[in-house]
């Protein structure tokens, strides 16, 4: 069976992090890319000489050019400038609209068959400009941002309530921004309502915390932003489409008819397979919730309108 290939365009925190976890998996061969010269090749080689420890049969070669990257079947986007503290995700729009435009020109250049998954901030308005410029189908392109988040909020609920975070299971949608919209009401611990486990006013805390979640890594860092949570749900991800598994994640995607987005990638729940995003699941939302996404969607729309200036400039 010919392994499948992916691609990790930036050689960054999360990039590098990205590769270390396809590549522990065996997800198949990795071609890491940065303009840097010497870090992409020298990050891949020395994460291939990690495999005869951790037992993982892949190829990783670095690079600074796209001929390498021919033929992926997925490609994950991580280039661009990352926050630092007091910075909003949505200062970096004007610097990585640019640097993603050109990435995913020469990107699908040379891998024209190939998925896309966007990691570059400010995340809901980088998936835009991928999908703008590859013209690739939009089941074929996609944003990370749903995993992560939910991920952190996971984390807080499972630490709150003392229990594994593996119990968890919870949704979040919306935009990648403070107004992620954490759904409380699809939180359970093995089937039990969290509402039964956690008192509101803690629910609540950890709602805002979640939200807060990457900028409290910021703040901590100083000189950069988060990349283990980043890539590892990256990774989950780009598993689930490379083994075709079906998972359930909530992803930025595009919406038309679907929660009445009118044509924008946010995020939502859907299945990622072979094919990319293979369904779009529509959840019930009551008044308060609806009210909640549809605010997020007006922000991911405004950002959509600066990056169309920032395109067409
Ligand atoms: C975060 C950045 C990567 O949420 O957006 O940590």
């Amino acid at each position: 069976m010919r392994r499948a290939k992916i691609s990790i365009i930036g050689a960054g925190n999360v990039g590098a992090t990205c590769a270390h976890w396809a590549a522990g998996k065996e997800l198949g061969d990795i071609v890491l890319v940065d303009i840097v010269e010497g870090l992409p090749q020298g990050k891949a080689l020395d994460l291939f000489q990690a495999s005869p420890v951790e037992d993982f049969d892949c190829r990783i070669i670095g690079t600074n050019g796209y001929e390498e990257t021919a033929g992926s079947d997925v490609v994950v986007i991580t280039s661009g400038l990352a926050r630092k503290p007091g910075m909003s995700r949505d200062d970096l729009l004007a610097k990585n609209v640019q640097i993603v435009a050109e990435v995913t020109q020469k990107v699908v250049e040379v891998s024209p068959d190939a998925i896309l998954v966007v990691v570059s901030n400010p995340l809901d308005a980088m998936v835009y400009v991928a999908s703008k410029v590859s013209g690739l189908p939009p089941q074929r392109v996609m944003g990370q941002a749903g995993v992560l988040d939910v991920a952190r909020y996971k984390s807080f609920i499972a630490t709150e309530a003392g229990c594994s975070v593996e119990d968890v299971s919870a949704l979040l949608m919306g935009g990648h921004g403070d107004d992620m919209v954490p759904l409380v009401r699809y939180t359970t611990i093995s089937g039990i309502p969290v509402t039964q486990l956690i008192p509101a006013g803690r629910l609540d805390d950890i709602v805002q915390r979640a939200r807060n979640g990457g900028a409290e890594i910021v703040g901590l860092l100083k000189t950069g932003s988060a990349y283990y949570a980043p890539a590892a749900a990256t990774i989950a991800m780009v598993e689930s489409i490379i083994r075709d598994k079906k998972r359930v994640l909530p992803c930025a995607v595009y919406c038309d008819k679907e929660y009445g987005v009118g044509g924008y990638f946010v995020g939502v729940p859907c299945i990622l397979g072979a094919a990319g995003v293979e369904r779009v699941i529509e959840v019930e939302l009551d008044a308060r919730e609806r009210e909640m996404f549809n605010a997020s969607v007006a922000h991911v729309k405004e950002l959509c309108a600066q990056t169309e200036k920032l395109l067409s400039a």
